[in-house]
């Protein structure tokens, strides 16, 4: 099982980079530990999964304020936050090859050169910068550790600017940069991350209804994006190991190859960080309620999602090997609205110049519609559809002798195999049906 396991990660690992998903950082240069860099096919996947989240958790809501901050912040922010003090992982360092390790990670001995452990430290995750070039070191910065605390400190331009009332969220997608020890299991623990996540400001005693509402939202999100549902288990995590922020955290755990771990978060933050920066700043971070005129500082719910975990469990979920026409094959069976490619045009033969200028035609005509189609002429039919199949393209199209006489072409279902005729002026529809 353990193996079966092992072999699904380091499958996914291959297709993605041999399909052009995903490559290492600066691989040319050897790499860079913990970085990853998304291909062509991998860029457009991201791309799915961001709008998918924003329209779910955005644009399908009433009370949603985008923002976009920057990634570098003031050290004040994080001084205020508690991340300076608080976002550390334990450490312990080999005393004879002097590798560095998480000590939830390693037993008693070095894993790598059996060597003792020294004193077990703390060791932040935040990236310091230098900013400016002021002699003697510039304005001390880190790059944001958490997208969050751009929508805490711009609570007072969103409260100022677009006059929302309770309830209401700030919604962010962005980069989040984490030092970690050990980065490891491809995009599951990396040092560069994307974020999607809002904060929901409420009234105190609201907390719990609205922690149940956006725990269910949650697992709708889990459906959408095709992420097998059993697969993901709800863990509530105990106080000792809550961010420091947190009353209540409810992590959603994914069954990865590598074990049970991390994939979302929703935590129950209080208003301990506006109350922080209120006291920081100075700046008055109150919420004036419309009628009743009451001032108060709102309490925060604060649904998080990692892009990359969502992109790998999204992999995983939807990776199948089958049998197709007593044919093997690899399958992705990606939610059509994630399909970095929706549809796949291919003339039946390449040399056959009428055929392939009928082909171009009806190409050309689908791309104005569906952006996202590829053309394919080289090699056998059979050959095109298993290279559609693996990278997810739920509709292939072909153009054929029939085409000439009848301004029919097939449409072949990636699932299930399935060919039926479709009228040429119809094709459009009948690929935009399938991808709803
Ligand atoms: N604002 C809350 C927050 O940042 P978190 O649990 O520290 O909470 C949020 O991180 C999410 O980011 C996690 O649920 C996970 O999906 C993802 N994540 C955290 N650390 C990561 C890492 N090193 N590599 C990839 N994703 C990570």
């Amino acid at each position: 099982m353990a193996k079966e396991a092992d072999d699904k990660l380091s499958k996914i690992v291959s297709l993605a980079k041999r399909r052009g998903f995903v490559f290492q950082s600066s691989e040319i240069y050897g790499g860079l530990s913990g970085m990853w860099d998304y291909g062509p096919l991998g860029a457009e996947l991201v791309h799915n999964i961001k709008d998918l989240w924003w329209k779910h958790f955005v644009y399908e809501e009433e009370n949603m304020y985008p923002l976009q901050t920057t990634t570098i912040m003031p050290e004040a922010v994080w001084k205020a936050s508690g991340h300076l003090e608080g976002f550390a992982d334990p450490m312990v360092s080999c005393e004879k090859c002097k590798r560095r390790f998480r000590k939830d990670q390693v037993g008693e001995m070095c894993p790598e050169c059996g060597g003792a452990f020294g004193e077990e430290k703390l060791f932040n995750l935040l990236f310091p910068l230098s900013m400016g070039s002021t002699e003697g070191g510039g304005d001390k910065a880190y790059l944001r550790g958490e997208v969050a605390q751009g929508m805490f400190v711009n609570f007072k331009n969103v409260l100022d600017t677009m006059r929302p009332t309770l309830p209401f969220g700030i919604a962010q997608i962005g980069k989040a940069y984490r030092n970690e020890i050990a980065p490891r299991d491809f995009l599951f623990r990396v040092r560069e991350f994307d974020l999607m996540e809002f904060e929901y400001f409420v009234k105190e005693e609201e907390w719990k209804e609205y922690f149940t509402k956006w725990k269910d939202r949650m697992w709708e999100w889990i459906d959408r994006v095709g992420i097998a549902r059993e697969s993901v288990h709800e863990l509530e995590v105990g106080e000792n190991d809550r961010a420091h922020y947190s009353k209540r955290t409810v992590d959603f755990e994914f069954d990865y190859p590598f074990g049970r771990k991390e994939l979302y978060g929703l935590a129950y933050r209080t208003d301990y960080d506006l109350q922080k920066h209120m006291a920081a700043s100075g700046v008055d971070l109150h919420y004036t309620d419309p009628v009743s005129g009451e001032k108060f500082v709102p309490h925060v719910i604060e649904p998080t999602f990692g892009l990359g975990r969502t992109l790998l469990a999204v992999l995983l979920s939807a990776y199948e090997e089958d049998e197709l026409g007593g044919e093997k094959r690899l399958v992705l069976k990606l939610k059509p609205a994630l399909a970095p490619v929706k549809a796949a045009i291919f003339p039946l033969l390449r040399n056959k110049p009428e055929l392939w200028s009928k082909a171009r035609e009806v190409f050309v005509q689908i791309k104005k519609e569906i952006p996202q189609v590829v053309w394919d002429d080289n090699g056998n039919i059979g050959k095109r559809y298993r290279r559609q199949d693996e990278i997810g393209t739920p509709s292939c199209v072909t153009i054929d002798f029939q085409t000439l006489e009848e301004d029919t072409v097939t449409v072949r279902n990636r699932d299930t195999g399935e060919q039926e005729r479709v009228k040429v002026g119809d094709l459009v529809a009948h690929l935009k049906k399938s991808l709803s």
